[in-house]
C-alpha cells in the first residue's frame, strides 16, 4: 500500500481579483500550491502528486513544471467529487488517496503523518476542526455514539446543522478502490448542483466503513485562501511561527511581529535581529552576529560575530567572521568578504573578493575586483569595471593604501604596499610599494576674496 496524493487546484479564485492564478500567489515568498506540493512530497516521497487544474491551468502547470507531478485537467469545475474523479484513472487500485488543496497552504507534514499513521487500513481518515466561526465550511454530523456519519454543506444545512462548530477541512485519506466505486455514482442534486466529495462520508456510514478523525495541531493549518485578507492572515501566522522557532533556538528578535522569513534560514545562537529585517532564500547567520534594523538578507552566508548595521541590503554574498557592514551598505552577488573586513555607508560591492582586515568605509563602488589584506580604500573610490561592452578586473595587492576619490580604470593591477594619492585616475598597472600621483590641476589662491553680497533694495 502506498499513499497517492491528489491536490485539487482547479477553482477560479475569483475573490482574489487577480490576473495571477490564486494558487500561484505567494505565502512567505513561495506559491501556495508549491507549498502543498512540497508537503505532499514529504508524506509520499515515492509517488508524484496528481494535481487537478482547471482555471488558468496551463499557467499553473508551466510555473511549477520543475516539480515531478502528474497534471490533470478538470475542464469544468463541477465540484470536488468531480475533481477527484478526474484523477482516479491515474491512481492504482491498492493505493490510499490523500486529498489536499492547492489553496490550503499550511497543512503540516506532522498532521498528515498522524492521519496516515492512525487510520486503519480499509478505513477512511479525515481531519476535523472545531472553529468558533464555522461559517463557510461543511459541518460534521455525528451520531449518539459520536461516530461521524456525514458532512453537510453550509448551503444545504438546516439552521440546527449550521450551529455545529465542528467543521470539515476537506482533507481525507481514502482507499482508492472505494473512491473508484463511489465517485462515478455521486449525484449533483444539492443546493449548489455540484458533485460533492463530502458525500463519500455518508456512503461510508451506510457501508459501516470506519471513519477515523484527526485534528490539526493548529486551526490555521486547515485555513484556505479565498481572498487577500485571508492570505495576509496566514502570512502573519506563518511568520509568527517561524519567528518563535528561531527564538526557541536562541535567537533574539527585538520584535517578532516585525520580522519576515521568505525561505530557509539557519541562524546561530545569540544572534540579535532588530526590527523590520527580511531574510529571503537560503540564509545562514553565524552565532553572535548582530543584524540592524531594516536589513534585507537574500541568499547570503554570514559568519560569526558579524555586525550588519541598519538599512543594509545583501544578496548572494559571503561574509566571514568579524566583519562590520553598513549602515546603508549594499553587497551584491559574488561579494566575498574575508574575516574582519569593514564595509561602510553607501558602499556597493559586486563580484569581488576582499581579503582579511581590509576596509572600504565610505561612498565607494567595488566591482569585479580582488582586494588583498589590510587594504584601505578611501572615500569615494570607484572601480570603473565596465567599458560599455565588457567587464574588467581590478586587482589590488596586500597593504595598498588608496586615497580618496580614486578611479581604477580596469583592467588594472596594483602591487602590494603601493600608495595611491587622493584624486587619482589609475589607468596603468602600479608596482609594489610605488607612490602614484596623477596629474593634478594647480591650486591657485586669491587673498582676501570678497564674496558677492545681496543688494539691498
Ligand atoms: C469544500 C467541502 C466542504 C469543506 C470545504 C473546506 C465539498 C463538497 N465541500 O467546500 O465541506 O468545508 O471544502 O474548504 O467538498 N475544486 C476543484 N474543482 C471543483 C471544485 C473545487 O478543483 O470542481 C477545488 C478548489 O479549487 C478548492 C477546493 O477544491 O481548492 C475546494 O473547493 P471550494 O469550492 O473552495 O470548497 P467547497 O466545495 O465550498
Ligand atoms: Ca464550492
Amino acid at each position: 500500500m502506498a499513499i497517492q496524493t491528489v491536490i485539487l487546484a482547479a477553482g477560479k479564485g475569483k475573490r482574489m481579483y487577480s490576473d495571477l492564478p490564486k494558487v500561484l500567489h505567494p505565502l512567505a515568498g513561495k506559491p501556495l500550491l508549491e507549498r502543498v506540493i512540497q508537503t505532499a512530497q514529504a508524506v509520499s516521497p515515492n509517488k508524484a502528486p496528481i494535481i487537478v487544474i482547471g482555471h488558468q491551468g496551463e499557467i499553473v502547470s508551466q510555473w511549477l513544471s520543475h516539480y515531478h507531478a502528474n497534471w490533470i485537467e478538470q475542464k469544468e469545475q463541477l465540484g470536488t467529487g468531480h475533481a477527484v474523479l478526474q484523477a482516479l484513472a491515474q491512481v492504482a487500485d491498492e493505493d490510499d488517496v490523500l486529498i489536499l488543496y492547492g489553496d490550503v497552504p499550511l497543512i503540516s507534514i506532522d498532521t498528515l503523518q498522524k492521519l496516515i499513521d492512525e487510520t486503519p487500513s480499509n478505513a477512511i481518515g479525515m481531519l476535523t476542526a472545531t472553529l468558533a466561526q464555522p461559517a463557510g465550511y461543511g459541518r460534521i454530523k455525528r451520531n449518539q455514539t459520536k461516530q461521524i456519519i456525514g458532512v453537510v454543506e453550509e448551503k444545504d444545512a438546516t439552521e440546527k446543522e449550521r450551529a455545529i462548530t465542528e467543521i470539515n477541512p476537506g482533507i481525507y485519506l481514502v482507499p482508492a478502490k472505494l473512491l473508484k466505486r463511489w465517485l462515478p455514482t455521486l449525484s449533483n442534486k444539492n443546493a449548489q448542483q455540484e458533485y460533492y466529495l463530502t458525500d463519500i462520508i455518508s456512503l461510508a456510514g451506510q457501508e459501516d466503513i470506519l471513519i477515523h478523525d484527526v485534528q490539526p495541531a493548529q486551526s490555521e493549518e486547515i485555513f484556505g485562501v479565498n481572498d487577500r485578507v485571508q492570505l495576509a492572515h496566514l502570512e502573519r501566522f506563518y511568520q509568527r511561527m517561524m519567528a518563535e522557532k528561531l527564538m526557541r533556538q536562541g535567537v533574539t528578535l527585538l520584535d517578532p511581529n516585525r520580522f519576515d522569513i521568505r525561505g530557509d534560514a539557519h541562524v546561530g545562537r545569540d544572534v540579535v535581529i532588530d526590527v523590520n529585517v527580511i531574510l529571503e532564500g537560503n540564509v545562514k547567520i553565524g552565532s553572535r552576529s548582530l543584524i540592524g534594523a531594516n536589513c534585507i538578507l537574500r541568499n547570503v552566508e554570514i559568519g560569526e560575530g558579524v555586525e550588519i548595521k541598519a538599512n543594509s541590503v545583501l544578496e548572494g554574498a559571503v561574509v566571514k567572521d568579524g566583519c562590520v557592514i553598513g549602515p546603508f551598505a549594499r553587497l551584491r552577488p559574488g561579494a566575498v568578504l574575508k574575516e574582519q573586513v569593514h564595509i561602510g555607508n553607501f558602499v556597493e560591492v559586486k563580484n569581488s573578493h576582499i581579503d582579511v582586515a581590509s576596509k572600504v568605509n565610505h561612498l565607494s563602488y567595488i566591482g569585479d575586483s580582488e582586494i588583498g589584506k589590510r587594504v584601505n580604500v578611501g572615500a569615494g573610490t570607484i572601480t570603473c569595471n565596465y567599458d560599455g561592452a565588457n567587464k574588467h578586473k581590478t586587482i589590488i595587492g596586500d597593504d595598498v593604501h588608496v586615497g580618496s576619490d580614486t578611479q581604477f580604470v580596469a583592467p588594472v593591477t596594483i602591487g602590494e604596499g603601493a600608495t595611491i594619492a587622493a584624486g587619482s585616475t589609475i589607468t596603468k598597472d602600479v608596482s609594489p610599494h610605488e607612490l602614484i600621483l596623477t596629474q593634478r590641476i594647480d591650486q591657485r589662491g586669491i587673498k582676501d576674496w570678497k564674496r558677492p553680497s545681496k543688494k539691498s533694495s
